[in-house]
């Protein structure tokens, strides 16, 4: 059977991927639509070399359609996600919109994929890019010897702010480089040649949202209340990939050797971790434009006697977004 698809942001730096990965893993697509904002409609985006008319959202009847993959930013998703659900789509959504909502399962495909199959609402939300590559490579490691704690600092490309947000990063270094100004627009300072401890909203706790995402969502995708996250979300100068310094206190001790074993034979994993000069993932040589979670840097933690240390490296917009929604979309065509 084949499945008429939407993806709502076709245009973005998420929903292109999405529309690549679709082809690339052969996905049983009958009609496909692009949708976006007025401002795009009426533009075309190139699927399996065929030109598709984008349609405009706000005008676009979802009778028919049989997955819908959103990655157009909360507030379209909270408006019209559910009109896709109520049409009598399954919405895979990308935004934050429906995460914490517990009749909406959140899911990493290769992590708890039978959440996907009770769904009420109609709706399955697509993990932060930031929990979904760090859970990749630790939910092996808590299956067998049960995570307490994750103490951890991201490094996260631009991309994961959108388009515009790849196109400040590219201007500004440009202008740097001509002894012009920065003029930040899209990020709160300087991110060309800069880090920013800040991504998404500040809130009471002194924490960011996006900080906070990897405590309710690790809790909510690995079903453990009691497991404790200690997270610093840091926005970095680099395009695609976003990267993790992770350590882990476990109940059980898990040697280096023993931990590059299991992952090396868990699904959606690369162990890169040689002790020489580039034996270790990076976005550039590794993640970017590719599908694996890469693994490497795995250590003991010298302060700890049951704390591993591990560096975790995947491309943002692919298993951290695009990939995962479109895998999430083979286990609902599947039958789950
Ligand atoms: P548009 O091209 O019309 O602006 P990114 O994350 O790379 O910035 O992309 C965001 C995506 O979400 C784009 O495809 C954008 O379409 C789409 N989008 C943003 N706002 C809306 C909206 N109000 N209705 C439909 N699509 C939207």
């Amino acid at each position: 059977r084949r499945f008429n698809v939407a993806v709502v942001g076709a245009t973005g730096a998420v929903g292109e991927t999405m529309l690549s990965i679709l082809a690339e893993r052969n996905f049983p697509v009958g009609k496909l639509v692009p949708l976006a904002s007025e401002r795009s409609a009426g533009g075309t985006i190139d699927y399996r070399g065929d030109d598709y008319v984008v349609q405009d959202l706000a005008s676009f009847d979802p009778t028919g359609i049989d997955i819908a993959l959103f990655s157009a930013g909360g507030g379209v998703s909270k408006e019209y996600a559910p009109k896709f659900a109520a049409a009598g789509a399954v919405v895979i959504d990308n935004s934050s919109a429906f995460r914490y909502d517990d009749d909406v399962p959140l899911v990493v495909s290769e992590v708890n994929p039978d959440a996907a199959k009770h769904r009420p609402r109609g709706i399955i939300a697509n993990p932060n890019c930031s929990t979904m590559q760090m859970l990749v490579a630790l939910a092996p490691l808590h299956r067998k010897y049960g995570i307490e704690r994750i103490n951890v600092a991201t490094y996260q490309s631009v991309s994961g702010a959108g388009r515009s947000a790849l196109e400040e990063l590219g201007r500004q270094t440009g202008a740097l480089l001509a002894f012009q100004d920065a003029d930040p627009q899209r990020f709160p300072v300087q991110i060309a040649f800069n880090l920013i401890p800040h991504i998404d909203d500040f809130l009471d706790n002194g924490f960011t949202k996006e900080e906070m995402k990897l405590v309710w969502e690790t809790r909510k995708i690995l079903g453990d209340d009691g497991i404790q996250v200690n997270p610093t979300a840091v926005r970095v100068p680099v395009f695609y990939g976003h990267s993790e310094a992770v350590a882990i206190e476990t109940r059980e001790k898990v040697t280096p050797e023993a931990a590059r074993e299991l992952l090396a034979a868990s699904p959606g994993i690369e162990v890169v971790d040689e002790h020489r000069a580039g034996g270790y993932p990076t976005p550039v040589t590794h993640a970017s434009g590719r599908d694996p979670v890469f693994v490497g840097r795995i250590r003991e933690d010298l302060s700890h006697p049951r704390g591993l240390n591990l560096w975790i490296v995947s491309d943002n917009i692919r298993k951290g977004a695009a990939l995962n929604a479109v895998q999430v979309a083979e286990l609902v065509a599947n039958g789950g």
